[in-house]
């Protein structure tokens, strides 16, 4: 048999403090104007003193899994894409298997940053052709702030903690009416890697590292990279710009969104857009979008539904999904 995969549930979950940019300007040198204009970010969730991102992961989970009317226990892989897991090791997605009461399966973390959910959607949907995996849990999650450089307003105003999570599940496959998970298109480049980066971490590297990134390098690659992933994803489905009815795309800066939604002749309000409330979520923020617009009923069965990502690495991937 063939197999294609649908999304059957999602869920997302915020820390419940917020830090709007007139709070962030009071600590570092920032105004609301500045990082309004330049981004359209207004604020961001930061988790509390002792918040993980496997509790955020959690709490996304128990809602993708309710609204695809599953338990943990009916899962048989798990896939968190974080940057910034609980430890070094074990991985954060077996600690979410455990809080799930998952007893079989599988579990592992995927680290693509940015574009970490794009990456794990596309693994879970080739287990699934490959009729390895039924139902599949994909996770984006973050807490950002831990790796943040408070002092560094290029970076600090930029990012925000959250989770979002899709449950994927195989379906058999109709050549002649697909649906699901179209395809999924991913890539990286390891030379452009010195432009968004964390200057330590985890395991070879005995320091913790902090966020460094070259803004303006990584603006002129998201634009042209992201249109080419875009395109490559339209062409391998036969399908052209004017077939889309959602974007749901990676949450970095509003300017990109716009560029994006302009070359590609969608309107505005074509485009899913939390940057303003959530600012850059990682790995969390295309699943957070994409939640965001199934539950205020934006994204209906049948509509064509276009997410994409860049991130550090450089990676970055697109997915389209007939829903
Ligand atoms: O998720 C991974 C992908 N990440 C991205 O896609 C991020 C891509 N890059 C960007 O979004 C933008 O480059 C930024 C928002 C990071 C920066 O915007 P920009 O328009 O490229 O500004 P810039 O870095 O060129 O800085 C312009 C000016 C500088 O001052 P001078 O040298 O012109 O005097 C900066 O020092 O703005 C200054 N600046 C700030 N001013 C107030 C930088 N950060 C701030 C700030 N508040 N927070």
């Amino acid at each position: 048999m063939n197999y294609c995969s649908h999304i059957i549930g999602t869920g997302s979950y915020l820390p419940e403090k917020i830090l709007t940019n007139v709070a962030l300007a009071k600590t570092v040198d920032t105004t609301d104007e500045w990082i309004v204009e330049r981004t359209g970010i207004r604020q961001r969730h930061i988790a509390k003193d002792g918040e993980t991102t496997a509790d955020l992961a959690f709490q996304a989970a128990e809602k993708a899994l309710e609204a695809a009317g599953l338990k943990g226990s009916d899962l048989d892989l798990i896939i968190v894409a974080t940057t910034t897991p609980d430890n070094t090791f074990p991985s954060t997605a077996t600690k979410v298997q455990a809080m799930l009461d998952m007893d079989g399966g599988a579990a592992f973390d995927v680290q693509a940053v940015c574009s970490g959910f794009i990456y794990g959607l596309s693994i879970a949907d080739n287990f699934i052709r490959a009729g390895q995996a039924k139902n599949i849990l994909v996770i984006g999650a973050e807490v950002f702030s831990h790796i943040i450089d408070w002092k560094d307003r290029s970076t600090c105003v930029l990012f925000g903690d959250g989770a979002g999570a899709v449950v994927v599940q195989a379906h058999e496959s109709d050549e002649s009416n697909k649906t699901g998970v179209l395809s999924t298109h991913l890539h990286s480049d390891g030379k452009l890697r010195d432009l968004l980066y964390t200057d330590g971490g985890p395991g070879s590297n005995s320091s913790v590292g902090h966020v460094r990134m070259l803004g303006r390098e990584i603006f002129r690659h998201a634009v042209t990279k992201l249109a080419a992933v875009v395109d490559e994803a339209l062409k391998a489905n036969n399908l052209t710009q004017s077939d889309i009815d959602w974007l749901v795309p990676h949450q970095a800066n509003k300017r990109i969104l716009d560029s994006t939604a302009k070359k590609l002749g969608l309107s505005k309000n074509q485009v899913v857009i939390t940057v303003d409330k959530h600012a850059n979520t990682s790995a969390a923020s295309v699943p957070l979008a994409l939640d965001t617009a199934v539950r205020d009923g934006r994204i209906q069965k049948g509509q064509l539904v276009l997410m994409e990502a860049m991130g550090g690495g450089l990676t970055w991937g697109a997915a389209l999904v007939r829903w």
